[in-house]
């Protein structure tokens, strides 16, 4: 039986004990672990704990700000690094999904490499990894470690030098999030959407530009507020747009326009291992979808994906 007040207590004691006074460093996300992973070493350590958070570019509207800016009122000793146009470079031109992935791996690497070089002593390198993640890079043949390649798990060079701690890794999700709200962390932030790392480039179908960046940016955030007004948020467990490779003939006023198009995706799941497409009210989607079109220059049709996975998955690359 989990009781969260008794693993904080044990947890920051053995942290103590562990770290001493070395100088650890962890790597941010906005995710729900990293964030539980930060608080409780700052629990334990105080401002032994250096965090650093990327901004690769591809996040949601606004999300590196506000996040930033959420992790500076918990008290974290945070910087943030925005490395926007070094990952957008970077992938100039990639169209292969786990060609994205591993630019956006190494490219990670290199900048947050750059950053903990630059404190001076560090002898610790922390990870929100959780339990399932454990269990996933151990069994090889885990339908996503082989369908495609999740590079946040254990995904750090060896030449770091760094010793490991993973304060999460014997708990569930649930558990993280019973252990973050113990820690005081807002539920705003504990019942954040799971993201995957590489963000909105496994969301652009094909090449990315920045003008497509910013047209999905537009569109997710129509779809997520859209959720969180009409109280559907907490009811799915993943939701997101996805930016088609096509453009579609559409109409507006007496001109013929020839534009984007994006597909909204909302899921059902415990685990992201199998999921289903979320019943949304059709009076909703009208609505979104209305909005997207008004609001957001260059698309022009709004496409519901029903799939399941299996033999779907949740990202479309
Ligand atoms: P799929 O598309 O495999 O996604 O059904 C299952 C869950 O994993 C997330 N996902 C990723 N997370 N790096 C991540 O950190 C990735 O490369 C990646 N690919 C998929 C996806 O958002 C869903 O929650």
């Amino acid at each position: 039986n989990f009781t969260p007040n008794a693993f904080v207590e044990d947890c920051v004691k053995e942290l103590q004990e562990k770290v001493k006074g070395d100088k650890v460093v962890l790597g941010l996300s906005g995710g729900v672990d990293s964030t539980v992973a930060a608080v409780l070493l700052n629990k334990a350590i105080g401002k032994n704990l250096y965090c650093i958070f990327v901004n690769n570019g591809l996040l949601r509207k606004n999300e590196f700000e506000n996040v930033l800016h959420q992790y500076k009122d918990m008290g974290l000793n945070v910087r943030g690094v925005d490395a926007s146009q070094r990952f957008l470079k970077a992938l100039e031109g990639i169209e292969d999904p786990e060609q994205k992935r591993k630019t956006i791996g190494r490219v990670f690497i290199e900048v947050f490499d750059d950053e903990a070089h630059q404190i001076e002593d560090v002898k610790w390198l922390a990870q929100g990894t959780i339990y399932p993640d454990v269990i996933e890079s151990v069994s090889v043949k885990g339908p996503s470690a082989t369908i495609k390649s999740h590079h946040n798990v254990g995904g750090l060079p060896d030449y770091m030098k760094l010793q490991i701690v993973e304060p999460l890794r014997m708990l569930f999700k649930d558990e993280v999030r019973r252990v973050g709200k113990t820690l005081g962390i807002d539920d705003e932030l504990l019942g954040r959407h799971p993201f995957p790392g590489p963000g909105l480039s496994i969301r652009i179908l094909g090449a990315i530009t920045q003008e497509k960046v910013n047209i999905l940016q537009e569109v997710d955030a129509v779809f997520i507020n859209g959720l969180k007004e009409h109280g559907l948020y907490d009811q799915v467990w993943q939701a997101g747009a996805i930016l088609l490779p096509v453009n579609s003939v559409g109409v507006m006023g007496d001109e013929r326009t020839y534009e984007k198009v994006v597909a909204l995706r909302a899921v059902e799941s415990t685990d992201g291992m199998t999921a289903d497409w979320v019943h949304l009210p059709y009076d909703f989607l009208m609505k979104i979808s209305n909005e997207i079109i008004n609001k957001v220059k260059g698309v022009n049709r709004v496409v519901y994906d029903i799939s399941s996975k299996p033999p779907a998955t949740i990202e479309w690359e």
